[in-house]
């Protein structure tokens, strides 16, 4: 992963550059002729306004100089009414047409986001938190959404509607004109002022609501923990210190917008005050008419709006490119795992495993984790790997199911080097059951059916049998419909080990890799399920890591690694007589009666 594109120190995507705007190229192409009727329909919703000034100054000058009847001022009425109608209805239609494209903008890029999201490894995610990536999918995508909806909407507003007002003004007095618009610069200014105050404080409320919602997150994912340290009381406080914080950054928020509205008012009466005081001379000497005057203040009070809305347009727009950059920062980042250029995609049907001289060190970190590793696996037996731990068992487990990357010595798969194949290729071959069990918020069924989304409730039920969970699925008032909350905070250990080698089994793969999934489980289930599942595993190439020995002694092979290197390979009755450290094991967990259950020897022996 490149650096200075992922997380800064505060934990967001830096970035603020114009160039960004490529990111929006494609909507901009796809969706330009609705954009260009969205405009088209702003245009007439500005003209229909600009001309309602016309005819009042038609009406008054009528009633002025004695020739108005009332069929006249209803005329003149029902000609506002209709402009009105035209108006609505070409409101109706740039809303739809304009803001619609901006919600799809936010649509599309929110897709390509997540698409993009899936594919990064885990390197990413240990480096930036939920939270920061929450904030660019949520605040981030908001803030673009603004500005290519209400922005766009607003800069053609503010340009069109002020220059064709100040067109008009000039029409009827070009002094009048001038003195009346005096004021405007500071309104402009005020508001542009203002709205980028509004901004950091803005900014400071959405921070503080991401903090206020990751922690959340965190206190209910880990609710066992909070309640098991009596932690309650304590995050409750420490929730409401948070929200005493939110709720003084919003009035922070409400303060400026409490100013914006009466400064811009006052200023703008401040024009009125002009106004009224030479241009009611101008009437009085008879320079203009009465009705001239009503629609020169009609044409001003169009004004104010464009006037105001430039500060907060440069300032919508500075943010949509900050958060359009983030974005962009985003979709830079590499996965440190990628298919090479010419990598094929071949059927991995075998199973046959080669590990050349495989070494294997986390980025930026000198220590090799694993170091030097050889060894074959025949197709369709069974490999026992055991080892203290930290000695690498789960890297290796990682490195062969392809989530991280082969960069020193060789990896096979039926012959074919990884790094020459597609990295699916590979990992469509496996069936992997990982450490650290990950199950989702949903039923006990979707779960053991993740990769097999197609699976029927015989196949799922059958691969349960053989994980030795079915019974107590059962047992649950909704089977397999039963959902298993927030991380499967419903099950114990066990349980959620086995519905993931259930998940696995149901997976139907040549190769399966085990990592330690049996370690929750009690010794008797642990024999039930290794019965049950051997004839599911006879032809297939599997992988059992584990801490005790009982799971992998009957394996075709065993290897134990000790800080990343092979330190001794055989079968379970070759490897007890040849490997001292083996041997004390098997020894420790067979002599005291319960003791093997913990494991605690190969855990480091304290
Ligand atoms: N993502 C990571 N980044 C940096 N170091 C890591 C990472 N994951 C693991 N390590 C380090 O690599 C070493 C081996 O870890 P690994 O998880 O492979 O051990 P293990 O044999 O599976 O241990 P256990 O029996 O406890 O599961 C450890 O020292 C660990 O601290
Ligand atoms: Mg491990």
């Amino acid at each position: 992963m490149e650096k200075g594109l992922g997380v800064s120190s505060t934990g967001s995507f830096a970035g603020n550059s114009w160039g960004s705007i490529g990111l929006l190229r494609p909507y901009f192409k796809r969706y330009g002729w609705s954009l260009a009727g969205g405009f088209a329909a702003l245009v007439l919703v500005d003209l229909l306004q600009l001309l309602i000034p016309r005819i009042i100054k038609y009406a008054v000058d009528a009633l002025q100089n004695g020739h108005a009847t009332p069929h006249l001022l209803s005329r003149c009425g029902v000609y506002i009414i209709l402009m009105a109608l035209g108006m609505a209805c070409s409101r109706f239609f740039w809303r739809q047409l304009i803001l619609g494209f901006s919600r799809r903008v936010e649509t599309l890029l929110r897709n390509r986001m997540f698409s993009h999201l899936l594919g990064l490894d885990k390197e990413f995610f240990q480096k930036n938190t939920p939270g920061a990536v929450m904030a660019l999918a949520t605040n981030d995508l908001a803030a673009v959404q603004l500005a290519t909806g209400m922005g766009i909407v607003a800069l053609f507003d503010a340009v069109f509607m002020g220059l064709a007002a100040f067109g008009f003004m000039l029409y009827i007095d070009p002094r009048l004109t001038l003195i009346a618009v005096l004021p405007m610069p500071l309104l402009a200014f005020l508001t542009s002022t203002l709205s980028s105050r509004l901004h950091g404080r803005f900014k400071k409320v959405q921070e503080q609501f991401s903090v206020l919602t990751e922690f959340v997150r965190s206190t209910i994912s880990s609710i066992r923990l909070v309640k098991a340290y009596n932690q309650e009381e304590h995050q409750g406080r420490r929730f409401a210190q948070m929200g005493e914080t939110y709720v003084r950054n919003n009035i922070g928020v409400a303060l400026i917008y409490g100013a914006l509205l009466p400064v811009s008012g006052f200023i703008a009466n401040g024009s009125m005050l002009l106004v009224l005081i030479f241009g009611g001379r101008l009437v009085i000497r008879g320079t203009i008419t009465a009705g001239d005057f009503v629609a020169f203040i009609s044409y001003l009070f169009l004004m104010t709006w464009p006037m105001m809305a430039i500060g907060w347009v440069a300032d919508l727009f500075q943010r949509g490119v900050t958060s359009l950059s983030r974005i962009e920062a985003l979709m830079k980042v590499k996965p440190s795992l990628a298919d090479g250029e010419n990598a094929v995609s071949v059927p991995i049907g075998r199973g046959q495993i080669r590990l050349e001289n495989l070494s294997f060190s986390y980025p930026g970190q000198a220590r090799r984790i694993l170091d030097g590793v050889d060894f074959e696996i025949v197709p369709g037996t069974v490999l026992g790997i055991v080892g203290r731990t930290g000695s690498g068992k789960t890297t290796l487990c990682n490195l062969l199911a392809r989530l991280l990357p082969v960069d020193s010595g060789r990896l096979f798969y039926d012959g074919h080097d990884v790094n020459a194949v597609s990295i699916d290729s590979v990992r469509n071959a496996i069936a992997y059951v990982s450490q650290d069990v990950m199950l989702f918020s949903d039923t006990i069924g979707f779960n053991i059916s993740l990769g097999s989304p197609d699976a029927g409730g015989d196949k799922i039920e059958k691969a349960a049998r053989a994980a030795a969970i079915h019974d107590e699925i059962a047992a649950m008032p909704q089977g397999y419909a039963t959902r298993i909350g927030e991380k499967g905070i419903k099950l114990s250990g066990g349980q959620r080990q086995r519905i993931a080698i259930a998940r696995a089994l149901l997976l139907d793969r040549p190769i399966i890799i085990i990592d330690d999934g049996l370690s929750a489980v009690d010794m008797e289930t642990e024999h039930a399920i290794i019965g049950s599942i051997a004839s599911y595993l006879q032809g297939r190439t599997c992988i059992i890591v584990s801490h005790r020995i009982a799971p992998v002694a009957d394996a075709d092979r065993i290897i134990v690694l000790e800080e990343g290197r092979i330190a001794g390979e055989g079968s379970h009755r070759e490897l007890i007589e040849q490997n001292a450290f083996y041997a004390s094991i098997f020894n420790h967990q067979t002599a005291v009666p319960g003791f093997g259950t913990t494991g605690d020897v190969l855990n480091g022996g304290n």
